[in-house]
């Protein structure tokens, strides 16, 4: 263990208690290139190292790859990690910009016992419905996930990317311990609806790609340009042409506010998301993404940045100035439904 083990928050009122960053893992499969299976096992023992215990897939990384390539580390820490998996989505092999949607009962039982079998384990601690089919009323969605927790299968329920509306309707069948959804200091279309209704149910929000998927640190400024073919960023309308050169040019201010504490871009980023926790009242348990043990240090490092109203202000309008979606197809976010 270091000296600097994280603070830990809860998962919804009723869930387990976790490092206040976790670690999201399907890059190590998944979506960001080529991957590093060596450098990506050490990352994850380093963020155990770091007090990190949410460990973030879904059975869409990879076509259940993520799952497996997780498996032996879960196995060998069980006690000690919250492996939270997901089930609704999944891309055909022969289309990989196509996604379909299920949240039906028959997909969700064979998701369930498809994500057990990959990682090897007895009971999933979260198990998330990782986008919304709007065909499929979420109140039956959310009783079949209730009867899997009734079954011993998983142990709390999560959604992602659901409205403040579905997950109200959702709350009224089971207790939700967690909403996973974009937000980030370039991503907040959340805080109108989601957010809010997080706050008053008592459930947590555990924000996904809070490095604005890496452009937030610095790392690539142009995803055609910079990302290797087949990243998935290259799809997304905000990393690429011109609306790329004017979102890099958003981050001066990052910069400036980076360089007044002696830290990297995207911890800045990071510092903001979970200061975020505190203007809204409710847990925020960041999961950025990432396959490098020194990354996780930096990552984890974050959570002891304390930025000033000052600092703030100067990050506020960054989002309302992006150029671009965030998915080039919006209807796939709670946005595209609220
Ligand atoms: N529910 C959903 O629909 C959904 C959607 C997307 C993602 N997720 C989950 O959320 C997790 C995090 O999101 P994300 O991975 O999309 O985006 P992210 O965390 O915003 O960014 C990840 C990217 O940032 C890079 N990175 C990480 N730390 C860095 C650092 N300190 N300095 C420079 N670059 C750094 C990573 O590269 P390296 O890996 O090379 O370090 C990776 O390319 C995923 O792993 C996944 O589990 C969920």
């Amino acid at each position: 263990m270091t000296d600097h083990t994280l603070p830990t928050a809860r998962l919804g009122d009723g869930g387990p208690e976790v490092g206040v960053q976790g670690l999201g893992c399907m890059g190590m499969s998944f979506a960001y290139g080529p991957t590093d299976a060596d450098a990506s096992r050490a990352t994850l023992e380093r963020a155990l190292e770091q007090g990190v215990t949410l460990y973030d897939t879904a059975d869409a990384y990879g076509a259940g790859e993520n799952e497996r390539f997780l498996s032996p580390f879960f196995k060998a820490h069980r006690d000690e990690v919250v492996i939270a998996t997901k089930f609704a989505l999944s891309i055909p092999p022969d289309d990989p910009t196509k996604r379909i949607i299920r949240n039906d009962e028959p997909y969700i039982r064979q998701a369930v016992e498809a994500s057990l079998r990959r990682l090897d384990v007895d009971v999933i601690d979260l198990y998330y419905m990782h986008r919304r089919d709007p065909d499929v009323p979420i109140e039956e969605t959310v009783a079949v996930m209730a009867d899997l927790v009734r079954e011993g299968k998983v142990k709390h329920l999560g959604l992602s990317e659901v409205t403040g509306d579905e997950l109200r309707a959702a709350q009224g069948v089971h207790p939700i311990a967690a909403v996973q959804s974009e937000w980030s200091l370039f991503s907040r279309d959340i805080e109108a609806g989601v957010v809010p209704a997080a706050r008053e149910l008592g459930v947590a929000l555990v924000p996904y790609s809070p490095l604005g998927r890496g452009f937030l640190t610095g790392s690539f400024a142009d995803a055609e340009k910079d990302l290797t073919a087949g990243d998935f960023r290259r799809q997304q309308p905000r990393f690429t042409g011109d609306n790329a050169t004017a979102n890099a040019a958003l981050l001066a201010p990052v910069r400036t506010v980076a360089e007044a504490h002696g830290a990297t871009l995207g911890q800045i980023a990071l510092a903001w998301a979970q200061q975020r926790a505190r203007v809204h009242g409710l847990p925020v348990i960041p999961i950025p993404g990432t396959r490098k043990p020194a990354r996780v240090e930096e990552n984890t490092a974050a959570t002891r940045i304390v930025l000033t109203e000052e600092e703030l202000s100067l990050l506020e309008p960054l989002a309302g100035k992006v150029a671009g979606d965030r998915y080039a197809d919006m209807t796939f976010t709670s946005a595209g439904r609220e």
